[in-house]
């Protein structure tokens, strides 16, 4: 089958020239009633938009800037600016380099051509500024294996990028490999879309990628796996989620990935791995994951990973894996800790000591204050505190002399003479 289809179209464009020259000898490439038999005789139709301007070019002829090699089987338009799709592919082509280019918009069935370009395998549409790839973009592909969208600042993934543009049909995808690394547009372009949903969305469309061997979603600031996101991807071997932000596994399944070989999870930012990730890990037969450069927190809740890593070979580099907090812990090596080590007495959380050393230093500063007013206010005080001596000395001299006189019968005697 593909060593008939390589030789067809090779023969039709032959047919073709001929066609062509008999066509320009003869003045009539006006003339519409040639257009059906130039068309019948080659199976592809031209488009519209080449047939209204010029004669149609042979089909899969070599777009002009772009390189092509049959021997190899290989088309490459790098850096070349391109703004579309060549409409025009060489049908023999397995290998499609679109790189470096300026698509902005992939519309749906951008690679559908006549005949079916039925032998692409491999595209690579890597830092082509696609902002836009749209529903059924890679349809009537069939043997579209690895597609490569990274580097492209996706804002409008739609949901039924990779599987069709009939939502209800959903027929598998052919593809085995996808590259979606770096994809994550600027902020204000997501408004309030959640990155993570729309990617999600796309990638579990009508199970189409159910088929799906390497995806790979590094640099993207993940902050989260959508919960049933790998639930939809049951063959997968390989899985990049490099360098994102993700914080937990807690919500994620790993369980019905049997055949997960490797499992990158370098430069996010975890902070532990709980017994129920850690349980089903162990239970993956084949899989080797990759921890390193993670703030791992070591204390209490650290007990069950650290116990786990002294015993498992999943983990690649585990030696490398450190602490990072808290102050005390960190850069020990996990693997070298006791649970003796991995407590939870209340060390507060930066954010909260350094909220109680700043009342601290408020209530110290009022202290401080508070003595010297009293020190500046010193002559005052003395004065008041005589002031208060005094008084007190008069009352209790008062009281004394009266005492006194009440004590002394005689001086009694005199004061009762003396109130008659
Ligand atoms: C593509 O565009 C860049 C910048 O706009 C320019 O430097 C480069 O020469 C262009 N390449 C081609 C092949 O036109
Ligand atoms: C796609 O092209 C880019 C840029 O040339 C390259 O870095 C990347 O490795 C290619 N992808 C694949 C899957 O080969
Ligand atoms: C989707 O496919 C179904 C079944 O083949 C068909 O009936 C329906 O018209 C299609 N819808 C669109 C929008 O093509
Ligand atoms: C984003 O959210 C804000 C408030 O939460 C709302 O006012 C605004 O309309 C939202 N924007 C979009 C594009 O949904
Ligand atoms: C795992 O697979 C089983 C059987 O295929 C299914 O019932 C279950 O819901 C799956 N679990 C997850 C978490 O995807
Ligand atoms: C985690 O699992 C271990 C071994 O199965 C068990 O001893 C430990 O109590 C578990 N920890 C938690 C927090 O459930
Ligand atoms: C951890 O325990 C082992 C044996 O129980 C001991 O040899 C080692 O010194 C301990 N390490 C630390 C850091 O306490």
């Amino acid at each position: 089958m593909p060593g008939g289809r390589s030789r067809g179209p090779a023969a039709g464009d032959g047919r073709l020239r001929l066609a062509r020259l008999a066509l320009l000898l003869l003045g009539w490439v006006s003339s519409p009633a040639l257009t059906p038999s130039a068309a019948s005789s080659t199976s592809p139709a031209p488009s519209p938009a080449s047939a209204a301007s010029a004669p149609p070019p042979p089909p899969g002829r070599c777009p002009p800037p772009c390189e092509c090699s049959e021997a190899a089987r290989t088309v490459k338009c790098v850096n070349r600016n391109l703004t579309e799709v060549p409409a025009e592919l060489p049908p023999y082509v397995r290998n499609l380099f679109l790189t470096g280019a300026q698509l902005a918009v992939l519309p749906a069935a951008a690679f559908a051509r006549r005949p079916p370009l039925a032998e692409l395998a491999a595209l690579n549409l890597s830092g082509s500024r696609l902002e836009e790839v749209r529903a059924g973009a890679f349809e009537h592909l069939p043997s579209l294996r690895q597609l490569d969208l990274s580097h492209n600042p996706l804002a409008r993934l739609s949901p039924f990028a990779f599987s069709g543009s009939n939502a209800s049909v959903s027929a598998p995808s052919p593809l085995l490999e996808l590259m979606l690394n770096h994809i994550v547009p600027p902020a204000k372009e997501l408004q309030n879309r959640s990155f993570e949903g729309i990617v999600a969305t796309a990638l579990r469309a009508g199970h189409a990628l159910r088929g799906l061997r390497r995806l790979e979603l590094a640099s993207n600031h993940l902050l989260y796996l959508p919960r049933d996101l790998l639930a939809h991807l049951p063959g997968l071997r390989h899985l990049d989620l490099r360098d994102n932000s993700l914080v937990s596994l807690t919500h994620v399944s790993f369980r019905n990935l049997t055949h997960l070989e490797s499992l990158h999870l370098e430069d996010n930012a975890l902070k532990v791995l709980h017994n129920g990730t850690l349980a089903e890990l162990q239970g993956l037969p084949h899989v080797r994951v990759f921890l390193d450069n993670n703030p791992w927190v070591c204390d209490c809740h650290m007990v069950d990973m650290v116990a786990w890593l002294k015993e498992t070979e999943v983990v690649q580099g585990k030696a490398r894996l450190t602490c990072a907090f808290p102050e005390k812990m960190r850069n020990r090596v996990l693997l070298e800790l006791n649970s003796s080590d991995l407590d939870c007495d209340p060390i507060l959380p930066p954010s909260l000591q350094t909220s109680y050393v700043f009342l601290g230093i408020v209530l110290a500063l009022i202290g401080a204050i508070f003595l010297l007013v009293l020190y500046l206010n010193r002559k005052g005080i003395k004065k008041w505190m005589h002031n208060i001596r005094d008084a007190c000395r008069d009352h209790m001299e008062g009281y004394h002399y009266r005492y006194e006189i009440n004590a002394d019968p005689r001086l009694t005697n005199l004061s009762s003479n003396s109130d008659v």
